[in-house]
């Protein structure tokens, strides 16, 4: 008897989370997972403790109302979105439903990780795009496609990096592509990028036979606990992914929730307008004590500490950890010299820069 996976299957190093303890520290704060600060909606919350009724049966199965909520919002067809449980979901049923063995995906350094998980769990060949100075350059990218690329993902905006891809550029990416390969448009951080030279990719979608929009309620929403993404697809991917899902694959709670927090507009428009202000302030104030950190659009920060003792990345993360402030260490994203900062609270982000000033002044 022979229990080997399938090849690729033994080279996955597992997802690491983001903590969420630091050991003896009197107040914690949780920045290491870009959790929206003011979680969901009340209307959200609501409309989850209102499923009750509910729980004791299966949902309809295509998580219809959901899907026909999103449609509204976006002005989308609701039979091109299909849901999961997470975008993470989402972006792995495509690598199931699509990568044969010995197919290329591409995507780039220092990634989210889950991109090479797929790959590798369905045999494929992980393809990884240099990106020398952290930001994406499409060329590159199209320096890797070959008639064996299958997937194409792109993070836009980009974890942990936190830059973006124009449209212009996506769409000259989109056209370099054969039509043989999917581009995975993840979104998950879409709601916070301010910048007129960006688009999530419903167009993209809209306007071709092989893109797929990738997009979550665990980030602006405040949802991340109840796991919901969704995708925005060709119809022809829809129903490959529909008859590759689980069939309740979103549970009924999750459902009223989720759209509950899409009618909360003032929510969301709260959530962002306290990005833009912190995501600011953090960067000046970081960058004010010798840091180098990366122009961001999404709701995180990606801080990068010198390779010296006493103030390398690991010596900071110790130090902030003591202080109850949990950052997201960036070793599995190949960045063992920098940590990711996400957007909290004000009193969070108070006790980041201030537990960083004093490392610093250590
Ligand atoms: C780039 C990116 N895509 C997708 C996800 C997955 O989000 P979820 O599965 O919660 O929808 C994350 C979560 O951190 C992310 O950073």
């Amino acid at each position: 008897m022979n229990l080997s996976p399938k090849p690729g299957v033994m080279d996955i190093h597992a997802y690491v989370p983001g903590r969420s303890e630091a050991a003896g520290a009197k107040r914690v704060y949780k920045l290491s997972s870009n959790e929206s600060p003011f979680g969901p909606s009340p209307k959200a919350i609501a409309a989850y403790e209102g499923a009750e009724p509910a729980l004791g049966i299966y949902p309809e199965g295509s998580a219809r109302i959901l899907r026909e909520a999103i449609a509204a919002h976006y002005g989308l067809a609701a039979d091109r979105i299909v849901c999961g449980n997470g975008s993470d979901e989402i972006l792995t049923l495509l690598a199931n439903s699509y990568v044969r063995p010995k197919d290329e995906v591409l995507f780039s350094a220092h990634a989210f990780s889950l991109y090479r998980i797929v790959t590798l769990a369905n045999s494929g060949v992980p393809i990884e795009v240099p990106t020398p100075n952290l930001q994406l350059d499409i060329d590159d990218v199209i320096a890797c496609v070959g008639p064996n690329t299958r997937l194409v993902y792109i993070a836009n905006p980009n974890n942990p990096t936190a830059g973006y891809v124009t449209a212009s550029e996506m769409r000259r990416l989109h056209a370099a592509l054969p039509d043989s390969a999917i581009l995975v448009i993840d979104a998950a951080y879409a709601e916070y990028v301010r910048r007129n030279d960006y688009e999530a990719g419903i167009e993209l979608v809209s306007t071709s036979n092989n893109v797929v929009m990738t997009r979550t309620f665990s980030k602006v929403y405040g949802l991340a606990g109840i796991r919901i993404g969704w995708a925005y697809c060709p119809k022809h991917a829809a129903e490959v992914l529909n008859r590759v899902r689980a069939p309740f694959n979103v549970n009924i709670a999750a459902q009223h929730a989720a759209i509950a927090a899409l009618s909360d507009r003032a929510h969301v428009e709260t959530a962002l307008q306290h990005n833009d202000v912190w995501r600011m302030r953090l960067t000046e104030e970081i960058r004010a004590l010798g840091l180098r950190v990366d122009d961001s659009v999404a709701n995180f920060i990606l801080i990068h500490f010198p390779d010296k003792p006493g103030r390398s990345a690991a010596d900071a993360d110790r130090f902030l950890m003591a202080r109850g402030v949990i950052m997201r260490g960036c070793a599995s994203y190949d960045l063992p010299q920098c940590l990711r900062l996400t957007v909290g609270s004000e009193e969070a982000n108070l006790a980041a820069l201030a537990a960083l000033r004093d490392f610093m002044a250590s």
